[in-house]
């Protein structure tokens, strides 16, 4: 009786959302050439994917210095401890190989989708195809691998020949199954998951009487700081608020990137003095500036952090966050 009764509803349901269309079951609908286009974009290693649009080292100069070099280092050298784009010839099979675009990459065309798929960091695929080329230009160049006067395109970029390429090659060893090597592990049915709160470590991680140690997060709020999650730098330890918990993982997702080190004149978390006059300004006007993004005197503040996808509340709860460890 039940199950007959499942057939009808589903058609129904189905019919109304006017989703019917296409295949054997009658369900999905035909990707349009828009739909295709937007995860069509692929660059393969013949330059195979690349788009039309032009771009020289000259204009790449100043975007990267722009739009990269805050990390990147202005030659390419890593600021701090971000990854290093240039440089290392030589080096890969000395005791301190250094990977870089230069001394690594197999294939210029990699560059390219690289930086359109993932880059600049906080802000993927905000770059047009323009910038992508003279970009990865800039980059070549910085690498001595292309000259000043370089102007990339779909013909000139699958040309590039990467130094390193012929140390890739196909692997035709056959494959090897290896015996099981771990021992005295825990029985896994012995583990319980009771909640999965994001960027925290739950409580009641274990079973009572597992014989496992309980020596992750305790329950204790003031001992998420000690958990090692990622910002234990800047952040002293406090009790954090319900929202400013969630927020923790927001934050380690969309907003450390710049907060954590003060990149590009963001206020550090955990910096008092940073954070005294941004806090007198109250929480709406923080909520507002980091939701919708503002222009201020030590730089910008890109809306949410150039993470569209996070909801108003994700923010202000990130918001949250910030602020309770940072006074
Ligand atoms: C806020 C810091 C930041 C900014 C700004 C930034 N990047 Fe990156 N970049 C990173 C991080 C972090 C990684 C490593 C990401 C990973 O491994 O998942 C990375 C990796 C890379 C790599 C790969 C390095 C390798 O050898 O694996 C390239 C190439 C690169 N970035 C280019 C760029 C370009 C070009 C720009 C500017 C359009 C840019 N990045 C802006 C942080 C940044
Ligand atoms: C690309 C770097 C970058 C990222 C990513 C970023 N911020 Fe910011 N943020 C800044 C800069 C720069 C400022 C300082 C602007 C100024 O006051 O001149 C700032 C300031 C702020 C302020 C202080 C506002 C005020 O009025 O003083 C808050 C709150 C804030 N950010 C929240 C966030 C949150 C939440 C996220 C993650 C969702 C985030 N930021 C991600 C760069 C960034």
């Amino acid at each position: 009786m039940f199950k007959s009764l499942k057939f009808p509803v589903v058609a129904a349901v189905l019919a109304l959302s006017g989703l019917a269309t296409a295949g054997p079951l009658g369900i999905g609908s035909t990707a349009t050439a828009e739909m295709i286009a937007g995860w069509d974009i692929d660059v393969r290693p013949d330059g195979m994917g690349l788009p039309d649009g032009e771009g020289s080292v000259a204009e790449g100069e100043g975007l990267y210095e722009a739009k990269c070099a805050s990390c990147h280092g202005l030659f390419g050298e890593g600021e701090g401890r971000w990854p290093v784009l240039a440089g290392g010839e030589g080096t890969l099979d000395t005791l301190h190989p250094e990977k870089t675009v230069g001394s690594y990459w197999p294939y210029a065309s990699t560059l390219w989708d690289y930086i359109y798929r993932a880059m600049p960091y906080p802000v993927p695929q905000s770059l047009s195809h323009e910038e992508v080329y003279s970009i990865a230009a800039y980059v070549l160049y910085l690498n001595d691998i292309v000259g000043d006067d370089f102007v990339s395109n779909k013909d000139t970029f699958a040309e590039v020949k990467m130094p390193n390429e012929e140390n890739f090659f196909i692997d035709n060893r056959p494959d090897v199954n290896n015996e099981r090597c771990f021992k005295n592990c825990a029985d896994p049915s012995k583990f319980e998951i009771v909640t999965t709160i994001n960027g925290v470590t739950p409580t009641g991680h274990f079973k009572e009487d597992s014989g496992v140690a309980a020596n992750h997060y305790d329950g204790n709020p003031s001992a998420v700081s000690e958990s090692g999650i990622s910002t234990e730098k800047n952040i002293t330890k406090v009790a954090l608020s319900e929202g400013a918990t969630l927020g923790r993982g927001v934050y380690d997702m969309a907003c450390q990137a710049c907060h954590n080190s003060g990149i590009a004149g963001a206020p550090k978390v955990g910096d008092v003095a940073g954070w005294v006059d941004r806090i007198g300004q109250g929480m709406d006007t923080l909520n507002d500036h980091a939701i919708n993004g503002y222009q201020g005197a030590d730089g910008v503040m890109p809306a949410k952090g150039g993470n569209m996808a996070l909801s108003d509340d994700d923010v202000v709860n990130a918001v949250a966050f910030m602020v309770e460890s940072s006074r």
